[in-house]
């Protein structure tokens, strides 16, 4: 989705705005463009595609100024193009915005402003703002600040928003409603970004907008306001990530990164929350042991990759505790009529805490009085603001758009809080309580173990990538497995790729198995009897002649015999199988993506933080 940066300082704008939107680039974008100040105008730039035509146009038309905003647009109104990229510009050119956000009443506005003689350049919702505050410049607003709080109280809908003013050369104004947008403090100069990593290496400190408010920066320091124009106390919060975090340290994309980050990450998580005693203790997430006691009823909402951990979530809690547990997808969950009591804890889960449908879903459930506990990557992020309680998944930045180390962190986080609520509730004893962390504390060997199996892998994926389709097949807690190595193979191979709870194949998918489609079968070892129903699945699979590529337990013989390549994984308790498995199917995509020559970090039309709805 769009992202935003500017910046206000003694510093050339222009190489800051650039590298500033290149760390945005994984947000997802089609075109983008800057605006700078310079010999008392605005100068604008823009370029359709990715930001080395930008780059390009640059180098052979020379622009230096300062402050600046620039933007990379993931195209909802108007297609791609230079017209509509922003920033966008008044009738009089003295006033450039950014902005990321749906303005839901532009047509309406656009109508009346160009009777009142406004001509309009783009097919933008973005674009009525500057007209809208050259309107209230023109019909006697005091000042540009003044006519911009009157301007943005006659939107409705979601902005974040940085916007320069040609006669107020020393400033930016920001503005946030629904969309992130954050303010860096460095050392005499100031940015706004849409998150932390696109301006990491500049700033000591952030402050985190809040609904509602706007901030003005100049090069000796920023104010906040509300939208009533009274100055507010804004929070100032350190920044704890290392710059390195967001650099691709050597590895060929940011996705491969993530992928080889994962053990680290998983100890981490485990390391904080598990004590010596062997105990699972959440003290962040702020829901305490009486609260999880009485508990009858959780209602998990989540997108994309997020659901199909919180498929895995509801999976674990039913298996280790007597709750109720339900899950549903933001943008179906926000348009239904969902039964949401006062003793219904929500469960948000998301890697940016932005993601718009799981969102506005959180706040129907916090209207409801539900208690709202979100599992999140993103310290700050709007889901987190929202939330009565919080338990972080702590993977660092997430760079590549295709999400592998968050997916494993919130797999992770499902094991500790199951544990949690599984104790405080008295449904397992402290020995079986200890049993699971030892058998969690051997995950990140697992995966360390699965990534020296990289080139066998690759090999796989060189022998499969280049049919129209493939299917996956995984049951019970390797269900959600199978859909996420399903979408991880579409999302950067573009090749078509379903997941299908296995014991559902005979119901539709068999039709398509014949001699080139790859079946992808999740097969690892257990004693219970998911185990032989896997293999009877995968015997008709077999039966008509379908390409087995079986995910199975290091040496078992009997799925080798079944099928024609087999990527062996380290044994561990089922329930806890997904985290090792979903890395041989990370693995599976990425060298199927690389065969094709995909852009791996930034796929075609997705989004990292999808904004809209
Ligand atoms: C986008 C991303 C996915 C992600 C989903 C939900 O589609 O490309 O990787 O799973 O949004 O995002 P969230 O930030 O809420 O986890």
């Amino acid at each position: 989705m769009c992202g935003i940066v500017g910046y206000v300082g003694n510093r050339d704008a222009v190489p800051l705005l650039i590298d500033g939107l290149k760390r945005l680039e994984y947000r997802g974008y089609d075109s983008a463009g800057i605006a700078v100040h310079s010999d008392a105008h605005l100068h604008t730039r823009k370029c359709v595609g990715r930001l080395r035509a930008l780059e390009d146009n640059l180098a052979t038309n020379a622009l230096r100024g300062r402050p600046g905003i620039g933007h990379t647009r993931w195209a909802t109104h108007g297609e791609p193009s230079e017209k509509n990229s922003h920033p966008h510009l008044d009738g009089s050119a003295r006033i450039a915005a950014v902005h990321n956000g749906i303005i839901e009443n532009y047509q309406e506005l656009r109508d009346e402003l160009q009777a009142a003689g406004h001509t309009f350049l783009s097919d933008t919702d973005t674009e009525v703002i500057p007209h809208l505050v050259e309107q209230e410049l023109a019909a006697g607003a005091e000042h540009f600040e003044d006519a911009l709080l009157r301007a943005l109280r006659r939107t409705r809908g979601a902005y974040a928003l940085g916007m320069l003013f040609q006669d107020e050369p020393d400033t930016i104004y920001a503005a946030r409603l629904g969309s992130p947008l954050i303010v860096g403090l460095g050392d005499n100069e100031y940015f706004i970004a849409s998150d932390v990593p696109a301006i990491l290496n500049h700033i000591r400190q952030v402050i985190y907008l809040n609904d509602g408010e706007i901030a003005i920066l100049k090069p000796d320091g920023v104010v906040v306001k509300n939208l009533e124009g009274e100055t507010v106390q804004p929070a100032l919060k350190t920044v704890d990530i290392a710059p390195e975090a967001a650099e691709r340290a050597g590895f060929e994309t940011f996705m491969l990164k993530e992928i080889h980050e994962q053990p680290r990450v998983l100890r981490t998580l485990l390391e904080r929350h598990a004590t010596k005693q062997n105990r699972v203790e959440l003290p962040e997430a702020g829901v305490n042991g009486d609260y999880f006691k009485q508990l009858r009823r959780v209602m998990m909402v989540s997108c994309g990759t997020a659901y199909h951990a919180a498929m895995y979530g509801k999976f674990l809690l039913e298996h280790m505790t007597n709750l109720a547990v339900e899950t549903d997808l933001g943008s179906e969950f926000r348009y239904r009529s969902p039964r949401l009591e006062q003793d219904t804890l929500f469960v948000a889960v998301s890697q940016s805490g932005e993601t718009a449908d799981t969102l506005a879903s959180l706040r129907l459930a916090r209207e409801k009085n539900c208690r709202v506990l979100s599992i999140c990557n993103v310290p700050g992020s709007s889901m987190v603001r929202d939330s009565d309680a919080v338990l972080y998944t702590e993977a660092g930045p997430e760079i590549g758009v295709a999400s592998t180390k968050a997916y494993t962190a919130q797999l992770m986080a499902f094991a500790l809080l199951s544990l949690h609520i599984a104790r405080v509730r008295e449904e397992i004893t402290e020995e079986q309580e200890r049993e699971r962390i030892a058998s969690l504390a051997g995950i990140p060997d697992a995966i360390h173990y699965m990534l020296e199996r990289a080139d066998h892998i690759r090999a796989i994926a060189d022998k499969h990538h280049d049919g129209p389709s493939a299917l996956y097949l995984g049951r019970r807690f390797n269900y959600p497995t199978a859909l996420e190595g399903a979408l991880k193979n579409k999302e950067i191979s573009y090749q078509h790729a379903e997941g299908y709870a296995a014991g559902e194949m005979k119901h539709g998918p068999i039709a398509l198995i014949n001699e080139y489609m790859p079946v992808v079968c999740i097969c690892t070892k257990t004693d219970d009897e998911v185990y032989e129903k896997m293999i009877s699945n995968m015997k008709e699979v077999e039966a008509r002649h379908g390409r087995i590529i079986a995910i199975a337990t290091d040496g078992d013989r009997h799925a080798a015999s079944i099928a024609e390549d087999i990527i062996y994984v380290p044994e561990t308790r089922e329930e806890y199988s997904p985290l090792i498995n979903v890395v041989a199917l990370q693995l599976l995509a990425y060298y199927a993506a690389q065969a094709r020559g995909t852009d791996i970090d930034k796929p075609r039309n997705l989004a990292k933080s999808v904004t809209v709805e």
